[in-house]
């Protein structure tokens, strides 16, 4: 089974790290603002984060009153950053890939992840598995990049734009051709998993999820119109897609 742990590798890191402590990033800016929204209410609740990184969504839930969050990533050196920055008397963290997390014997009220699902090579086993460790009547709430994005396959430009550089469309191609993508991001070959937007909603609701929120990036545009270079995409093509999915 492929499992590719770029967040391990030192340029990658680096680069992830210092995108991530810039205030005007695209997590702080467009992911967390959505998916705190369709959040349950936290208060008491037993939550467990997918793809935890460097658990700033961890200490995030404990502030909204979660009884306890366990975070699991890949990545020794995400979990090394959580566990410094982000600790309290009940975050856990505990390396695990996607196709590992069997080994967890509990169940949970609220099951989270942001950003970290497209990077599974099996979308519908992992919402199988997601489902199985749900309390009943429990949320599964997620961000992870839209299949608009994951589309792009690093053959062509992502944009057209005008002679000055400014985004006139997005350009897609391959879109029905499903499966690993290896682009140059930061590193040669980062590698992440196409899915279509069908294969996204079956795969939840064939895992027994009802879907009771869907939304897609989107960013003020104050943020679009002063960081155009970050942000002026997100008008022609959402980089994010987010579930509330009930159990
Ligand atoms: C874009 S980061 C997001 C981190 C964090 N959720 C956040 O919002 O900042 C994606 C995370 O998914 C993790 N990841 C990638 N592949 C994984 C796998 N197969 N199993 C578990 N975690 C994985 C990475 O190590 C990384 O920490």
């Amino acid at each position: 089974m492929s499992k590719q742990n770029i967040y391990d590798n030192d340029s990658f890191y680096d680069n992830f790290k210092s995108n991530r402590a810039d205030s005007i990033n695209f997590n702080d800016v467009i992911e967390t603002p959505i998916i705190t929204a369709m959040l349950p209410d936290m208060k008491g609740k037993k939550v467990l984060d997918i793809g935890c990184g460097m658990g700033q969504h961890a200490m995030q839930y404990v502030g909204l009153g979660a009884a306890s969050v366990l975070g699991t990533d890949i990545s020794e050196k995400m979990l090394a950053y959580a566990r410094e920055n982000n600790s309290a008397e009940n975050i856990t963290y505990r390396r695990l890939a996607f196709e590992e997390l069997a080994e967890i014997e509990e169940k949970f009220d609220v099951i989270t992840s942001s950003l970290a699902f497209d990077y599974a090579e099996d979308f519908g086993a992992l919402m199988k598995q997601i489902y199985g460790m749900l309390n009943d009547g429990g949320k599964l709430v997620f961000s992870m990049s839209h299949p608009i994005d994951t589309s792009y396959d690093g053959t062509y430009d992502r944009y057209t734009r005008t002679e000055t550089g400014e985004r006139l469309y997005a350009n897609l191609r391959n879109y029905a051709v499903e499966g690993v993508r290896r682009i140059k991001w930061v590193v040669d070959e980062y590698e992440l998993y196409h899915i279509t937007f069908a294969t996204l909603i079956n795969g939840l609701t064939g895992a027994g999820f009802i879907i009771e929120e869907c939304e897609e990036a989107k960013v003020p545009e104050e943020i679009s119109v002063k960081y155009p270079e970050k942000f002026g995409g997100t008008i022609h093509q959402p980089q994010f897609i987010f579930f509330r999915c009930r159990k």
